[in-house]
């Protein structure tokens, strides 16, 4: 079933790949549903007239429960980064007209089971590109009566800013319950897009377009302030981005049980994405001064694990991954790789040993049974088209 899924206007190249990984990762391509198993890869549509940058996007996906599942990842108490929210889209139109065409043309037998009387809910407008007032929020919602939801007190029209309407209140002709503007069964969402072209920063192409859905799951990014760099005990020069960590981390589908390695770990930040996911983490860095003292005995990896009462890695090596310590023939360790290589001036790669150990070529390699996931391609200290051909099911990601 095709179903809207808004997106964090952010990291776009990435937006795709996050829910295609989490679709994976709730079994999306386990049964044999049409999908492509190969390339784990799911059908996508942007909405008319809007450029693929859009936020607005349209997803095939296996059941509710998959499309829920992404939205709140909630099973392993962690979120989708990316997304904002999920909906079963009941009409769109690019005018309110078009719009009250579609939703009456939805099928009577999915609307039903939302609008009885015994459940309450809630509609929320929301606008990308523009803001407009309160009372034109009133205005878009009292034009929604064509709906047939049934009135009373447990039902709520809400508004952004609802603080205004008291308990019992009659909006606009409908009943409004302040309990379940906090608590509704179901949320709606009535979402409106601006034309392009009134300097509102959104990409071209995009012309005015409105949603009305059935929110299926929403995100959560209260997971981004507890992580952010600012207040992390132990911090680098190049310490990874909270956002990023989670991004990178939800797209090797870090769960519990699994070992996920990074090999140029530095102050840990993905493997703390990792482990906040559940899974078991081991890292490495050539410098021993970052996997062995860090700051002191309060300030090192181990206390960035310690501050977010997070398990503690397996291991940290000293390891050089120009000559990486495992033993020859040694597979299918690790469920993951994740890491962020150094590049640039600032943090340059690094070599242990002489001139002459360093002349010959690098044709040592890492093995992992799943996934290698890169944030830049180094081939100079990390050989990435030999670690391809060496790893099963190999997927590397760099922008
Ligand atoms: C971009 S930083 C990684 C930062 C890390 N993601 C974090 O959040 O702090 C790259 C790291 O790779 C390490 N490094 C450089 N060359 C290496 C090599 N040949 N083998 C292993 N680690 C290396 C550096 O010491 C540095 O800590």
């Amino acid at each position: 079933m095709w179903y809207l899924c808004v997106f964090y206007h952010r990291l776009l190249d990435y937006r795709r790949a996050e829910v295609e990984s989490l679709a994976e990762l709730f079994g999306a391509f386990e049964d044999d549903n049409g999908y492509d198993k190969e390339k784990k890869s799911l059908q996508w549509r942007v909405p008319e007239n809007h450029h693929p940058d859009s936020p607005f996007h349209l997803v095939n996906l296996p059941s509710e429960d998959v499309a829920r599942n992404i939205a709140n990842r909630s099973t392993l108490r962690s979120h989708c980064i990316l997304v904002k929210g999920i909906y079963e889209l009941w009409g769109e139109g690019s005018s309110y007209e078009e719009l009250e065409e579609s939703i009456r043309g939805y099928p009577e037998e999915r609307k039903c089971p939302y609008l009885n009387s015994g459940s309450t809910f809630k509609i929320t407008v929301d606008c990308f590109g523009k803001i407009i007032s309160f009372q034109e929020q009133t205005e878009r919602i009292k034009g929604l009566a064509y709906i047939p939801f049934k009135n009373g007190p447990q039902n709520a029209f809400s508004f952004r800013k609802n603080e205004a309407v008291e308990e019992g209140e009659r909006v606009s002709g409908y009943w409004v319950g302040r309990a379940s503007l906090r608590n509704p069964d179901h949320n709606f969402w009535l979402m409106e897009t601006d034309d392009y072209g009134t300097n509102n920063g959104l990409p071209p192409i995009m012309q005015r377009r409105i949603f009305f859905g059935r929110e299926v799951g929403c995100a959560d990014r209260k997971l981004l302030p507890t992580y952010q760099l600012k207040s992390r005990t132990y911090l680098g020069p190049t310490a990874m981005d909270a956002e990023m960590a989670f991004l990178m981390a939800n797209q090797a589908l870090a769960k519990p049980g699994k070992l996920v390695y990074d090999p140029f770990v530095g102050t840990g930040s993905i493997l703390v994405a990792a482990a906040h996911f559940g899974a078991m983490t081991m890292g490495a860095d050539i410098d021993i001064r970052v996997v062995r003292d860090g700051r002191g005995p309060d300030c090192n990896v181990w206390s960035n694990f310690k501050q977010y009462g997070l398990p503690m890695p397996v291991a940290l090596l000293r390891a050089d991954n120009n000559l990486p310590p495992w033993r020859p023939g040694l597979k299918e360790v690790f469920y993951a790789i994740i890491c962020d290589p150094p590049y640039g001036v600032r943090a340059g790669g690094c070599k242990s040993g002489g001139r002459k150990l360093l002349r010959g070529p690098v044709d040592r390699y890492f093995y992992a049974n799943v996934k290698l996931h890169l944030t830049w391609k180094s081939t100079n200290i990390l050989n990435t088209d030999n670690l391809q051909g060496r790893l099963q099911s190999t997927r590397i990601l760099s922008p």
